[in-house]
């Protein structure tokens, strides 16, 4: 491991990714206009950071040597130009591929040319790479597949991020880290709801958190190497391209008590922030909930953990995440009913060497003293979040 290795993805990675706003209709224009509205919105500056092309941007076919090609006709500038764009603005580039012969939607992919596209992706000015696990997989398991990969990365002369999208079935927590992965996916990909059923496609946001509870591998997560419950829905609804796109019967959009669960969960686990929303057209609220500094700075904390239950039952949780300076611990009410939620710092990962606790509500800024009791009256689906920290 060189330097720069162990710098790359010191926190948890951050950034905009196409697919869930505009699925396999992407255009370059609509990448250019999402590294615009990153910079004006004020959430580059917040810290997202990639602009990731998702899906779809290939040709149907490689060129004679098994280079990928951009299509020519929704990515007519190509992709170094693209990434100079996006470059140009303050933002680093990110683009997608699969181990495999193809991508989920049937465009050339990576498997058994690994170093010949790392070299491409070096030399367009890539900075992070979005690796998923569609296509034949002529025989070869996934610790094989990515490693290869993982290799092919290592080899070229630039720091690209190496996001393993391998949807948690060969366990990637377990080698993710050892094959060069910064992270990796421990679900079925997200949808834009708060629960599937059981035939539907993909998993809502109550039922990611359901999944990441039961699975035991925070230990897998730290600094250079995250579990990834995948990006973020915040703001999308049954009009995003994704919800369109997959079979999946999406009723309303995310409402607001959904929306800031779904992200204060997303900062209480450490994940990878990928807003997945078109940015054109983002509400203040949304804006505010993205760029909470309080909860980006839970999810951005430099010891790198993940938050784990402390108690859970069919209507109060109570969640924690140990912080270099404390712990943030969230009440989340899952019923149907407005809920009062008690804890005890004992239950939590607050450290409690002291007898007195200063209690930061992250949604609101008020602060207050504690012998150690943390209570809070929660609206059905929504989650305080309190940063505690001894004093
Ligand atoms: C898989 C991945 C998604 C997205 C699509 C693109 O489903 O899990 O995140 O990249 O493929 O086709």
């Amino acid at each position: 491991m060189t330097d720069a290795d162990a710098t790359l993805a010191a926190t948890p990675p951050m950034g905009w990714n196409s697919w869930n706003a505009h699925s396999c209709a992407v255009t370059e224009d609509d990448i250019r206009a999402a590294a615009d509205a990153l910079v004006e919105t004020g959430l580059r500056d917040a810290g997202y950071e990639y602009v990731v092309v998702d899906d779809c941007w290939m040709a149907d076919e490689t060129d004679d040597a098994g280079r990928l090609v951009a299509d020519s006709e929704d990515f007519p500038s190509g992709m170094a130009a693209l990434a100079d764009y996006v470059h140009d603005r303050g933002l680093q580039f990110g683009l997608y591929s699969s181990a495999g012969s193809h991508t989920c939607q049937g465009y050339p992919a990576t498997l058994g040319r690994e170093r010949l596209h790392a070299e491409q992706f070096a030399d367009w000015g890539v900075d992070f790479l979005k690796y998923d696990n569609c296509g034949d997989h002529c025989g070869r398991d996934a610790v094989d597949r990515y490693g290869a990969m993982g290799e092919a990365l290592a080899a070229v002369d630039r720091d690209i991020v190496y996001s393993i999208c391998e949807w948690g079935q060969s366990n990637p927590w377990e080698w993710g880290r050892n094959v060069g992965g910064h992270c990796w996916r421990v679900t079925d990909d997200a949808v834009a709801t708060w629960h599937t059923v059981d035939d539907e496609f993909g998993l809502g946001i109550a039922d990611i958190i359901d999944r990441v509870a039961v699975l035991d591998i925070a230990a897998a997560h730290g600094p250079g190497g995250y579990n990834d419950p995948d990006m973020l829905q915040v703001g999308n609804g049954p009009d995003s391209a994704q919800s369109q796109h997959e079979p999946t019967d999406i009723e309303r959009p995310l409402s607001d008590v959904e929306n800031r669960t779904h992200f204060a969960f997303w900062c209480l686990l450490g994940a990878p922030l990928f807003v997945g929303t078109d940015l054109t057209g983002l509400s203040q609220d949304l804006l505010d909930l993205l760029t909470n500094e309080r909860l980006l700075a839970i999810d951005q904390d430099p010891l790198g953990l993940q938050g784990t239950p402390d108690r859970r039952d069919p209507t109060r949780e109570v969640w924690s995440k140990r912080l270099a300076d404390g712990a943030a611990v969230a009440l989340w009410n899952r019923g149907e009913e407005q809920a009062e939620i008690r804890t005890h710092v004992d239950e939590t990962s607050v450290p409690t060497a002291g007898e007195r606790y200063s209690v930061l509500d992250c949604w609101t800024g008020e602060q207050w003293e504690s012998f150690g009791e943390l209570s809070a009256t929660v609206e059905p689906r929504d989650t305080a979040v309190f940063r505690v920290t001894p004093t």
